[in-house]
């Protein structure tokens, strides 16, 4: 049975446990310099309390970092005599690279770099996964295995991993952002700013579930709703005067140039 420890239970550590505690063919390890977060996590789940970052890695096949960027590097530094080549590293750190994370780890553990996004943390996650050359095909699996578990993965080259920040990464405030827009407009129409929450929320989770549901391509559900010299595409109308689909492009552009700035 392998063991995953997991180094950081804080928002992203502890979400990451949640959602791997019922597996039956994996034990897992924990550790965190808060003790009272690492107790609160041990206590709730069936999570093993490590008393170090040693103990932790010696009794760990696979190791997730889920700490702060910066403090990846110290970290990694300080054990990187306790990495073993039996070892898989999988780092969610935004922004530190494979070759990094390996440099720090003193070389010998398999790398695997993962970007998560924030419904991860209520088991919806997105993650894109990127491996380095070495990980073996079992590894290789098991590591998609585990965060198919969490929600969807997407396996890609390191250098896609900007785009998907862009995209995915920074993707839920874009959605929270058009939802805050639909919610000033129906207050702007009249109706009670609670109201007008309760109805934008109520339209979200409606969409989502006929996209995941109905069996067809987004520009046909939008064609349902879209009739013709009717209410919609005189809205849609005005959106393509204004260019939104054209600043929504733009505006992920930045956020990919961002993206690979912070990276370096
Ligand atoms: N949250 C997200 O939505 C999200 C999305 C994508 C990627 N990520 C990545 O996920 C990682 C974790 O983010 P988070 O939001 O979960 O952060 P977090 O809630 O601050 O969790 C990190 C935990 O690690 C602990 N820690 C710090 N140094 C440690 C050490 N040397 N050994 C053991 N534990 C240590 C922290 O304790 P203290 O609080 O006492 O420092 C904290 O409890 C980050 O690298 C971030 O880039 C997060």
């Amino acid at each position: 049975m392998d063991t995953i420890g997991v180094i950081g239970t804080g928002n992203m550590g502890g979400a990451i446990l949640k959602g791997w505690s019922p597996l039956k063919d994996i034990s897992l390890i924990g550790y965190d310099i808060d003790e009272q977060k690492l107790n609160k996590i041990c206590m709730e789940l069936k999570v093993q309390k490590a008393r170090d970052i040693p103990e932790l890695i010696q009794k760990s096949t696979y190791i997730l970092l889920a700490v702060k960027p910066t403090q990846v590097k110290s970290l990694l530094k300080k054990y990187k005599d306790l990495f073993l080549d039996n070892h898989t590293l999988m780092s969610i750190c935004a922004g530190i690279k494979i070759k990094k994370i390996k440099k720090w780890c003193g070389g010998k553990a398999k790398v695997v770099r993962i970007m998560p996004n924030t419904p991860a943390l209520v088991g919806k996650g997105m993650f894109a996964i990127c491996f380095e050359e070495e990980v073996d095909g079992s590894t290789h699996a098991k590591v998609i295995e585990l965060f198919n578990v969490l929600g969807k993965c997407f396996e890609m080259e390191e250098n896609y991993i900007d785009a998907y920040t862009a995209l995915i990464g920074s993707g839920p405030a874009y959605i929270i952002y058009f939802l805050e827009a639909l919610v000033e407009a129906g207050v702007s129409l009249g109706f009670q700013r609670q109201i007008s929450i309760e109805m934008v929320k109520g339209l979200l989770s409606g969409t989502t579930k006929m996209i995941e549901e109905l069996d067809k391509s987004l520009a046909g559900l939008r064609e349902m709703v879209t009739s013709p010299a009717g209410t919609t595409i005189a809205a849609l109308n005005h959106f393509d005067r204004m260019a939104v689909r054209g600043a929504i492009i733009d505006a992920l552009h930045q956020a990919c140039k961002r993206s690979k700035e912070l990276g370096e």
